[in-house]
């Protein structure tokens, strides 16, 4: 298979890409080039020039019958919304996948453009990128709003956003949890922390997290077991369904500059849907922009050189403290998305009677899920990219997304209580 090749021998697969490109979409095939890249871990794709012109060509893999209803069919969703995303230009199905061809774009991605900014002193530029957010979360609203209507548990069910989420904890087999993602990262494993510590996975999933002296009420485990309860797909039926894109991190969308303000448009819709868990939608883009970043998730290698973090075991507290934190754009960020979507969305949905009344908890696993599956975040057993402490630093956020601190507030909490609807207690729902 290609993808084998591509690891192994670059130019041979290059060549019999442009033989197989050619041959699908009778187009003359120069210069293909596959590339490699840190966010895209496990598609094919690559550029190549025809006749003048300069396209990206993606290979995307899909199982059963979603290969009818891939990326092509997902992007046309949210076209005929009304959001601003890329279209193939040419589509062709090969078993099991599909071969997208998109027009070439020299716009930088937005994450690309905020990885600069967060140590940059560019107040203009942040004004702008932070402006692009509030407008393009000001339509996220108006699209959710306009497509929001009742999904019964078999809709749900039938979207892709699912395969982030909860078939990440399952054996996809079997259907089996622990499974997937969750047991092959951390299940059984040891993990390496600072200072050369190490814990046991039955330390770590019990121990009560407490982190930069806050203590709180979820471990590990406890997260884990209850987002395989609540996030079952027919569950997350109960708040509704909307025209979403579901994967909009900043390395799925442009930044295109203009001249009085910049623009951002959706890219690789793959998650998209029409019947998407109201909820959900804007859980990964929210986690992903903000409390990924600085550094800590994608560039775990350089983190290090940043920022300190340690970790003691005591009386089955999990001790951590670091002086990471979210740059002050990030925090810009997190302000728009709150108050251009999550704020009024949340209120709509209480106005409709679709507001479930465990929310919080429900936007609390997806933005603790969103790290701990997308990568591996153990240093120690099975470790991938992650080193004692950025793994650290990953499982302080994530367990402070998990749960409220029993005591006191922290960034997470603070943006919980600036986005509830009026009329409910400051305080969650135990
Ligand atoms: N139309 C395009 N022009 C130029 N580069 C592109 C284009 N579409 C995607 N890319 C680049 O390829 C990377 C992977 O593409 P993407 O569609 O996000 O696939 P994946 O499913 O791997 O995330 C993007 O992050 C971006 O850098
Ligand atoms: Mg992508």
């Amino acid at each position: 298979m290609i993808r084998a090749l591509a690891l192994d021998d670059i130019k041979a697969a290059e060549g019999q890409l442009t033989t197989l490109l050619n041959e699908l979409f009778s187009l003359p095939i120069e210069a293909l080039r596959i590339n490699l890249d840190k966010y895209s871990l496990n598609s094919l794709n690559g550029f190549f020039s025809s006749e003048g012109k300069d396209y990206f060509f993606k290979f995307h893999q899909e199982e059963g019958e979603e290969a009818m209803r891939g990326e092509y069919y997902r992007a046309d969703i949210l076209a005929h919304a009304g959001l601003p995303v890329d279209q193939p230009v040419h589509m062709s199905t090969l078993p099991g996948e599909q071969v997208l061809v998109y027009a070439r774009r020299s716009d930088p991605r937005f994450s690309d453009l905020l990885y600069e900014l967060d140590f940059a002193d560019d107040p203009v530029a942040v004004a702008r990128a932070v402006e692009a957010e509030a407008d393009l979360n000001d339509h996220l609203l108006a699209v959710a709003i306009n497509s929001l209507h009742p999904i019964t548990p078999a809709q749900s069910r039938a979207e892709p956003i699912h395969r982030l989420f909860h078939e990440r904890l399952i054996d996809p087999e079997t259907g089996a949890f622990p499974g997937g993602r969750y047991k092959r990262f951390y299940v059984g494993k040891r993990f390496l922390l600072p200072g050369g510590l190490t814990l046991t996975w039955e330390e770590i999933a019990h121990a009560r997290p407490v982190i930069n002296g806050l203590a709180y009420q979820r471990s590990l485990e406890e997260i884990f077991v209850l987002a395989h309860q609540r996030y079952q797909p027919e569950a997350l039926a109960d708040a509704g369904g909307v025209v979403a894109h579901g994967d909009a991190h900043n390395a799925n969308v442009w930044y295109e500059r203009g001249s009085d303000k910049d623009r951002l448009c959706f890219f690789d819709p793959a998650f998209a849907g029409s019947d998407v868990p109201s909820l959900l939608a804007e859980v990964k883009p929210t986690f992903h922009n903000v409390f990924a970043h600085p550094l800590w998730l994608y560039s775990a290698s350089i983190v290090s050189e940043r920022y300190a973090a340690s970790v003691r075991y005591e009386d089955g507290k999990l001790i951590i403290d670091t002086d990471w934190q979210p740059s002050s754009l990030r925090k810009a960020l997190l302000k728009a998305k709150a108050e251009h979507f999550w704020k009024p969305w949340l209120r709509h949905l209480k106005s409709k009677g679709m507001l479930p009344d465990d929310w919080e908890d429900v936007v609390r696993i997806g933005l603790f899920l969103s790290p701990t599956l997308v990568m591996n975040l153990n240093a120690g057993e099975g470790a991938d990219l992650h080193n004692p402490v950025s793994s650290a630093i990953g499982l302080a956020v994530a367990l402070s997304a998990a749960s409220r601190p029993l005591e006191g507030s922290d960034l997470i909490s603070d943006f919980f209580d600036s986005i509830r609807p009026d009329g409910e207690p400051s305080w969650q729902r135990r």
